[in-house]
């Protein structure tokens, strides 16, 4: 049986994926170790979805290799999936199934011997808390609880690699808390990839983060050279009511250090709306007003806004000091 050189559990070896004509993943590569909860962030369709289907076995690349715990997935699908676990984007449960008889079942599917399956199943259902609801319809459950469900299924068979796909999108405060609580426990001693839209759920969750956008890896590094990135860079918005202000307004901004992209639009209430990214480490905000109210500008709002993910990645395409990649490994 061949294995890959390293003693990664996950290797993502240059996968491009096509859809047709579409070009969904160019060249992407990543290693994740034991131990490591590596979040996958991207905006919507950067192919979030179709990489970890292709790293759960779900379909192959159109190029390149995929390896878990040094085994080659498409070459070796059956040996290789044992060691992994998937919780797929829209989790596709039997609704008219109960919560502990879908267990056993997915226990006896993957191959846990059978005098194993019942202490297995309900080791599992301690763990993602659904004790109280083992003789419960799958149907009837909440979504928070489906999504235990599914995370449960995932574990059933002891994987060493855990493939998350969204898992806390669409349940409410308590639950996303309650979920993440649940993948912390579990990531301990295996390698696990998740996927999300939402910058904090990086911060809090993984130690390390991988940025995909429009098919490929933009950058990559550990949660805290994410977070000193971040630190110091914020959007400052502000509104001016009269359309004659704009110009000059402009002219002013241009002339304070550290301001980029900045950008003016007339909005349906004829104002004028002004966005900018500052990198400089002080407030701006009292020294801009204090400028254009000195200036004889109508300014009626300035406010700081958070970073979108759109915004973060544009200043890491423009600055590349977030370990910026262009293929390769990671
Ligand atoms: N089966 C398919 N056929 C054709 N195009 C597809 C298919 N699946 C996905 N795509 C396209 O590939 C791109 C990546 O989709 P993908 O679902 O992987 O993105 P994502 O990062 O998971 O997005 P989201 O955050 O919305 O879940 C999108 O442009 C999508 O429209
Ligand atoms: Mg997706």
């Amino acid at each position: 049986m061949s294995a890959s050189h390293s003693d990664s559990l996950i290797r993502f070896e240059s996968i491009s994926k096509k859809y047709g004509n579409f070009q969904a993943l160019q060249n992407v590569s990543f290693e994740i170790r034991e131990g490591e909860i590596v979040g996958f962030l991207g905006p919507n369709g950067a192919g979030k979805t179709t990489a970890l289907r292709i790293l759960a076995g779900f379909f192959p690349p159109s190029s390149g290799r995929v390896f878990i715990r040094g085994l080659d997935l498409f070459k070796y699908p059956h040996e290789a999936k044992r060691a992994l676990g998937y919780l797929p984007e829209s989790v596709n449960l039997y609704p008219d199934m109960k919560v502990g008889e879908y267990l056993r079942f997915v226990a006896k599917l993957k191959g846990v011997p059978s005098r194993e399956q019942k202490l297995h199943v309900q080791n599992k259902m301690e763990l993602c808390g659904l004790t109280e609801v083992e003789r419960r319809l799958i149907g009837r459950l909440s979504k928070g609880y489906r999504q235990r469900v599914g995370i449960a299924q995932a574990l059933i068979s002891e994987p060493s690699v855990l493939v998350l796909d969204e898992p806390t999108t669409g349940l409410d405060p308590q639950q996303i808390t309650q979920i993440r609580e649940l993948i912390r426990a579990i990531g301990h001693h295996r390698a696990v990839i998740l996927s999300t839209h939402i910058l904090p759920e990086v911060s809090m969750l993984c130690n390390r983060v991988l940025m995909i956008h429009q098919g490929k890896i933009l950058a990559s590094g550990t949660v805290g050279e994410l977070e000193a990135f971040l630190k110091d860079r914020e959007v400052i918005h502000m509104m001016i009511k009269e359309r004659a202000h704009m110009e000059i307004a402009l002219r002013l901004l241009r002339s304070f250090p550290g301001i980029e992209d900045l950008k003016a639009t007339e909005t349906s209430r004829k104002e004028i709306s002004i966005s900018f990214e500052t990198t400089c480490d002080e407030d701006l905000r009292l020294k801009i007003s204090k400028l254009l109210v000195e200036n004889d500008i109508s300014l009626i709002e300035i406010q700081r806004v958070p970073l979108t993910l759109e915004d973060i990645f544009l200043g890491l395409l423009k600055q590349g000091k977030f370990a910026q990649r262009s293929g390769g490994h990671v």
